[in-house]
């Protein structure tokens, strides 16, 4: 007969959603059973429903309504026990001023210029995208030919307290932008996502919850010239957070180009899509172990582990 072991600490592990999705969007159904299969439970809850204070642990995963709300989502992952990723890179990550800290480390970037409320906005030449520094899932987002009405939705930004990010419109993303996915700081898996913003001054279409623009994904296999950019991006973040690559317990690199000359649009460390839907049954059953073995390390770094109490 096995003894129960009432020495071991079972965490109390919570995956965190928005009110709109406390659940997610359905990518990530399996990643409770995947935990479970390590001994690890967790339960699915909006990050406002105040028993994620009583988690011992929170994984961010579909937190989207973060952009409206930053300054509350940012105090209460504060507040919560243990936050991954942490709080300090969360603070960093909301804003997308850290591409400028990206380029500045010498990783290649969609070159970025920001408009704090106030700033005169240069818009350059030719085509480009204009949205928050503060946003996702493509909210704000809008491609622009003519310069004026560039400026005009960057002054409308600015007006609503955002920093206004202009960039080249970079034609390449219709072959699609890869996303790369990092488990513990090490290489998993990738996908590719079609253009998300239509032509010059529309809008896209967002899903019926309004916190995300459908995306349309598929597997992907990227040559290792995307993947150095990966390998570079993360490797500069820890370096500006001070912390190890190998603490980020989820990491997303969203890539613009082939090998030839690929460059970085985003790092997603806060709620990336981890895509495990594109995966087949296999690649995905190992990917998802990977990552419930990298919550069990966290545990570990976190002194939540199952033997963590009989440390000295
Ligand atoms: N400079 C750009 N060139 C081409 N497409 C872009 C550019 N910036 C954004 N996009 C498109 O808009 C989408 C959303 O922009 P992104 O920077 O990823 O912000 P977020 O995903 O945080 O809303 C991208 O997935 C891409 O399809
Ligand atoms: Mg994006």
């Amino acid at each position: 007969m096995k003894l129960a072991r009432p020495d071991i600490r079972h965490p109390r592990i919570v995956l965190a959603g928005c009110p709109a999705l406390p659940e997610g969007d359905g990518d990530d159904a399996e990643i409770v059973g995947a935990l479970r299969d390590r001994g690890l439970h967790a339960r699915w809850l909006s990050w406002d429903d105040p028993e994620t204070l009583r988690a011992d642990l929170v994984i961010l995963r579909a937190t989207w309504d973060y952009i409206e709300r930053l300054d509350e989502f940012l105090e209460w992952g504060n507040r919560v026990a243990n936050l991954l990723n942490s709080p300090a890179v969360v603070a960093w990550n909301t804003d997308k001023r850290y591409l400028a800290d990206l380029a500045a480390a010498g990783v290649p970037t969609v070159p970025s210029a920001f408009f704090a409320p106030g700033d005169a906005v240069r818009i350059p030449k030719g085509e480009v995208v204009v949205k928050p520094a503060i946003g996702a899932g493509s909210v704000g987002a809008q491609r622009f030919t003519d310069a004026r009405a560039a400026r005009e939705h960057a002054a409308a930004l600015q007006e609503a307290g955002n920093t206004a990010l202009v960039q080249p419109y970079d034609a390449r993303v219709e072959d699609g932008e890869t996303a790369l996915v990092f488990l513990g700081g090490e290489q998993s898996h990738a996908f590719t996502k079609g253009p998300m913003l239509p032509a010059a001054g529309q809008r896209p279409v967002f899903d019926p919850s309004g916190t995300y623009a459908e995306e349309s994904l598929t597997a992907a296999d990227p040559d290792f010239e995307l993947w150095d950019i990966g390998h570079a991006a993360l490797d500069a973040a820890a370096a500006h957070l001070n912390i190890r690559a190998t603490e980020l317990l989820y990491a997303r690199v969203d890539i613009i180009g082939g090998a030839d000359d690929p460059v970085l649009l985003e790092l997603e460390l806060v709620e990336p899509s981890l895509g495990w839907r594109q995966l087949d049954r296999k690649t995905r059953d190992l990917a998802q172990r990977k990552f419930a073995i990298e919550v069990e390390s966290a545990l570990d770094r976190l002194g939540l582990g199952p033997f963590s109490h009989r440390r000295p």
